[in-house]
């Protein structure tokens, strides 16, 4: 007995009540949460937030470059977003007398601004439930198969229809799991300019290692501008283009955050899965992640050893370095939480309690099995997870195979081919050559490739391991003796021999490209992933798919008859969200509580002129210690620079505003805490906090630090 009600306990605190800061909302359906988000002190309608007949916040937030949020600050098109984001364009525009990662940039005129030819920001316009003409045709008796055909052609015939209605771009995206289908009608702004960017070392301050810890003290952000021809279009960029006015921009709040503030964020959350049945999160958070994690610290630990030696390495392994390990912490995190916070436990109390309440109707018949099933069809998966996940975490980390794959083509010419298309594959590769021996170090590539071979042989079993392998456990006498052989043989880890290689050119030599080690390589575990593990994986990824989607259409039931008035919120799929919380301080752990906002006073704590992630320009010092911080200084006289707040968020949000009571600025999301990315599975309100960068740093920055007023003039502030 006790037993049952401590089970429907955790069942009921994981699942029957969504807590009031669990969920990212889709902005069209926000009417169901606009009592609850009054109750926790907003000021404003959702009508304010997201409204199709009048102008509304949802004007001003967009889709930026594909990957993060922006969002408008001015009636001239202006835009915020992370450091992080707009981190590739700063680079791009950056040279060596120019050199804006290091030194900042900012355009002091319209003309100063910076065109970035590719980056487009994309804002929605509207959105339709059309889930009943995508599931035209579709019947009980559908299987999986004819299913997804009728779903593909539905999809394309709205799409065709629509447009021929619209000059808007249009989208149909899946929500709850493949159970509903909203059309989204998106302007896409194709002329993007760079305005501003602190240096990196505001911009990035903490950098890798501070990256997803709290407390933090980055100032994330970057400007941009929209612009559109004359007519008001968006268009691809052109000298005549002009700042676009738009229907909305967000005031901006200079009243700072107090403790229990409520607080909302407008964005593009990528990608979630809060309604896994156990063993998924448990595959997961202990067979997958686990194996990153080691390959992945194993890896990084060889690029640190040399990038502490020579700080030309150092540059060259920076961004590598920050990619493998952005994953690598965050998913160190997500096993500890998911370890603390029992997360498979409360997903097994739940499985079970779904079972049991497909058990008390006929008509829930189609739930019965659903966990039995998916215990089954996970179990299949594993093996062919984890072949996928040693591919790409050990043998694809060998930069010399990945880098053959370009000349993949050239190996291909004949003397038949003709001499335009071979001029064209040896323009690109050279291009790839380029960016590839531009921050590429052999020693490290050696001493990497050495070790997650090793890794490789030894963690997967022969009939899972491509040829490649084997060979090398048959014929040599160990690891290191096949790497050092590879490396002395491929001419792909010296740019002498490629530039040759390339220069003098001939089809007689595609048969030595085609024999190259480091190609063959490539080659041989490609062939084996395509031969041997995509298609499995691609047949159980269908199943688990149906699976998931009936799950999901059985957990919407079970919750609406426990709670009618409060939906379920659907797992992040790159679409419009709003999610909302209340600014607060957490306890990770015994003994240890975190208050909610970090100063400038803990970035000249952290100064360390000899670490590069810790250095503090004498500007900053300067104006830290002269205390000249303007109207942008909190009510306690220091400047703020950070805060934490319970918001449900993940990637994607990057760059997000974060909004106050009365929908006015208070800052721009760019993490999350450590303890909490466990978020993305289930959802833990204690130690689930998102981290934003306070609008008063970024205005003291743009407007103290930099002395581009001009651009502070533009924005509306509310002192
Ligand atoms: N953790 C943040 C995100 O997932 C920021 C990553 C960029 N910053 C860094 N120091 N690598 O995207
Ligand atoms: N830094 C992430 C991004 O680029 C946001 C952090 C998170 O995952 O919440 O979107």
């Amino acid at each position: 007995m006790k037993k049952i009600f401590l089970s429907l306990f955790i069942v009921m605190s994981v699942f029957m009540n969504v807590r009031a800061d669990e969920g990212m909302w889709i902005p069209m359906l926000l009417q169901n949460n606009e009592k609850e988000m009054q109750e926790m002190g907003m000021n404003i309608t959702v009508e304010d937030i997201y409204s199709i007949n009048n102008s509304s916040m949802k004007d001003a937030v967009v889709l930026f470059g594909g990957g993060c949020t922006g969002e408008i600050v001015s009636d001239k098109g202006l835009l915020f977003t992370n450091h992080h984001c707009g981190f590739d364009w700063i680079q791009h525009h950056s040279t060596v007398e120019h050199d804006y990662l290091t030194d900042g940039f900012w355009a002091m005129s319209f003309e100063e601004e910076l065109p970035c030819p590719g980056l487009t920001a994309v804002m929605l316009k509207k959105m339709e439930d059309v889930t009943d003409r995508v599931l035209a045709g579709v019947e009980k008796s559908t299987t999986t198969e004819e299913r997804a055909e009728i779903v593909k052609n539905n999809i394309a015939k709205i799409i065709e229809e629509t447009s021929a209605t619209t000059d808007y771009e249009l989208e149909i995206k899946s929500f709850y799991h493949g159970n509903k289908y909203y059309m989204i009608y998106n302007e896409v702004f194709k002329d993007v300019r760079m305005v501003g960017t602190p240096p990196s070392n505001i911009g990035k301050f903490g950098g890798d290692t501070d990256n997803w810890v709290w407390p933090r003290h980055t100032g994330d952000f970057s400007i941009f501008r929209i612009y559109v021809s004359p007519e008001g279009k968006a268009v691809e960029y052109n000298e005549d283009n002009v700042p676009y006015k738009p229907a909305y921009h967000f005031p901006i709040s200079l009243k700072g955050v107090e403790e229990g503030d409520f607080t909302f964020v407008f964005g593009y959350p990528a990608r979630t899965n809060e309604y896994l049945p156990s063993v998924a999160v448990n595959q997961e958070a202990n067979v997958i992640y686990p194996v990153s994690v080691d390959l992945r610290g194993k890896i990084l630990d060889i690029y640190n050893k040399y990038q502490e030696k020579d700080p030309k390495v150092r540059i060259q392994y920076a961004s590598k370095h920050a990619h493998l390990g952005n994953g690598w912490k965050k998913w160190m995190g997500v096993i500890e939480g998911i370890n603390n916070f029992k997360g498979v436990e409360k997903k097994h109390a739940f499985d079970k309690a779904f079972t049991k309440w497909a058990n008390y109707s006929r008509s829930r018949g189609a739930y019965l099995e659903l966990i039995k099933d998916f215990n089954r069809v996970y179990a299949e998966y594993e093996p062919y997870r984890l072949a996928t996940t040693y591919l790409s975490e050990t043998a694809l980390q060998i930069e010399v195979l990945t880098f053959a794959a370009n000349f993949n083509a050239l190996a291909q010419v004949t003397k038949d081919t003709p001499q335009e298309q071979i001029d064209a594959l040896v323009a690109e590769a050279r291009e790839a050559a380029k960016v590839f021996f531009k921050d590429y170090y052999q020693p490290i590539d050696q001493e990497v490739a050495a070790m997650v071979l090793q890794e490789y042989i030894n963690n997967q079993p022969a009939d899972f391991r491509p040829e490649l392998l084997n060979t090398i456990v048959e014929k040599y006498d160990n690891v290191q003796a096949y790497v050092d052989e590879l490396f002395a043989k491929t001419m792909f880890a010296s740019e002498e021999n490629v530039n040759n290689l390339l220069d003098n050119f001939k089809a007689s030599k595609a048969k030595k490209i085609a024999k190259d080690p480091a190609l063959m390589a490539y080659k041989n575990v490609m062939d084996f992933y395509f031969t041997n593990v995509r298609p499995n994986v691609a047949k159980i990824s269908n199943e688990i798919s149906e699976l998931q989607r009936i799950f999901m259409r059985g957990q919407m039931e079970f919750h609406a008859e426990q709670n009618p008035d409060k939906m379920m919120y659907p797992d992040a799929n790159f679409s419009l969200r709003v999610t909302y919380g209340k600014v607060g301080g957490f306890s990770p752990r015994d003994a240890v509580h975190y208050k909610h906002y970090t100063t400038l006073d803990g970035i000249m704590q952290k100064e360390n002129p000899e670490i590069y992630d810790y250095v503090v320009t004498d500007r900053l010092r300067e104006l830290y210690e002269t205390k000249d911080y303007g109207r942008y200084a909190d009510k306690d006289g220091s400047m703020h620079v950070a805060f934490i707040a319970g918001n449900h968020t993940t990637g994607g949000n990057s760059g997000s505003p974060i909004l106050n009571a009365d929908g006015h600025l208070l800052g721009l999301n760019f993490d999350r805490t450590w303890e909490g990315t466990m978020s993305d599975l289930i959802y833990d309100p204690s130690i689930c906090k998102n981290i934003s960068v306070d609008v008063r740093y970024v205005l003291f920055i743009i407007d103290k630090y930099a002395g581009a007023t001009c651009l502070i003039d533009e924005m509306t502030i509310v002192e």
